[in-house]
């Protein structure tokens, strides 16, 4: 890259190593810590991928129980967190809530300034456990229901969906919920991650970073797609109006929510196994219509544009169906890539350098205010 070339959006350039994910569009595979992300869908909880992201190795049986005893002990919604729930009421849109939650947890953690390896690791777990309660009650408040209480002999995914809907949910739900979770976990420099790596490069504390990637991940060109997919499924309704939206939609140059990735050039790596999950549970549910307008899109887009679904083309419909309001969906993207964030924190703390790249400026040249301004 020559000297001062400036590549818009900083497409393509390379800003530091890690070791947390490898993102290899050629081959089309995506490995946490080397290992294979379709592998780890199908054999690991999401505690042991949490672990696997944070620690670099997968976890020894002692190790995973003890962090699971962590976890479960930390479930319950902080009164104080709950109050500002309440206090967001009902036209705060549930990205804002959970960001403003997060912020409260963080400034609450007795941790909140000690940036040591193991306070910062302590703080992430903390999150983890946490973040899903923000996330139930306030759907649940939503809905004028009472809010449920967590339950200490469910697993991680489990309970998230047992606190959001009071019954626990079907195998195949739970199981489908799990491996949205693991493939939303991570996924190397996103425009959240790295929003995160610029805040700790400031030595600024992992709760501010973590703050601010939420507020990045909310954007529909990034985690807010999920639900913008299912805001366009809602608008086409009927199945067989697909491939006429579409036409209209580009050639009014919208964005299709869901489609193209600014890595992936063939199709996203997550996607075969996240709409393979979603396929389950339309079966389910016999939800034909739903996966008819799946189908029907994904195949227009193609031909229209030869671009490919991204992982939030299969998780917003699978979302749907495990009963979430659409506005919730991009908060369940936080609960699963606060492990992404919080290992990329620790990434960056442990050879940090301040990011701050230049711009070259297209202003004014210099000039005399006029005397008497
Ligand atoms: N709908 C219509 N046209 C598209 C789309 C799309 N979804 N994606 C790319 N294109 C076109 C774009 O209009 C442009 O065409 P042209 O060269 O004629 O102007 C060309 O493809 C290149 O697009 P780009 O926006 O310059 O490429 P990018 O690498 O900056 O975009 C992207 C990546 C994800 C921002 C883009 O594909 C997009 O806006 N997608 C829709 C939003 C979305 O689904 N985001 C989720 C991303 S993946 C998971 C996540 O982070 O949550």
């Amino acid at each position: 890259m020559a000297d001062g070339e400036i590549r818009k959006g900083l497409a393509g350039v390379v800003v530091d190593t890690t070791a947390i994910s490898k993102v290899n569009p050629e081959t089309n595979s995506l490995l946490y810590r080397g290992y294979p992300v379709q592998q780890l869908a199908e054999r690991c909880s999401f505690e042991q991928v949490a672990w696997l992201l944070w620690h670099g190795e997968l976890p020894a049986p002692e190790e995973l129980a003890a962090f699971e005893a962590r976890e479960r002990a930390g479930r319950a919604l902080d009164p104080r967190v709950r109050a500002v729930v309440d206090a967001a009421g009902r036209t705060a849109h549930p990205m804002d809530v959970v960001r403003t939650a997060v912020s409260l947890l963080s400034a609450l953690d007795a941790d909140a300034h000690d940036s040591s390896p193991a306070a910062e690791l302590a703080k992430a777990e903390r999150l983890l456990a946490a973040i899903p309660a923000v996330v139930a009650y306030d759907q649940r408040r939503r809905r004028d229901l009472e809010p449920v209480e967590p339950r200490d002999d469910l697993d991680w995914s489990r309970n998230f969906l047992w606190m959001t809907f009071g019954e626990e949910p079907t195998a195949t739900a739970a199981d489908v919920f799990r491996i949205s979770m693991v493939l939303y976990a991570e996924h190397s420099f996103n425009a959240s991650t790295f929003t995160a790596r610029v805040v700790t490069s400031t030595l600024s504390d992992l709760g501010s970073a973590v703050v601010a990637a939420i507020g990045a991940l909310k954007g529909p060109l990034h985690g807010g797609a999920n639900e913008a997919v299912m805001i366009a499924f809602d608008e086409i309704g009927d199945p067989g109006k697909a491939e006429a939206w579409l036409d209209d939609a580009l050639a009014a140059k919208r964005k299709i929510m869901g489609f193209g990735h600014r890595v992936y050039k063939h199709g996203d790596s997550r996607v075969p196994t996240m709409e393979a999950a979603m396929r389950r549970l339309v079966q389910e549910h016999g939800a034909d219509a739903l996966v008819e307008l799946y189908d029907r899109l994904a195949a227009a887009m193609d031909v229209a544009k030869g671009i490919k679904p991204n992982l939030d083309y299969p998780s917003g419909p699978a979302y749907r169906l495990l009963g979430f309001d659409t506005e919730q969906f991009t908060p369940l993207f936080v609960a699963a890539r606060v492990v992404g964030w919080t290992a990329h924190v620790m990434e960056q703390r442990a050879a940090n350098a301040l990011i701050r790249p230049l711009s070259a400026y297209v202003g004014p040249e210099e000039r005399e205010v006029p005397v008497g301004g």
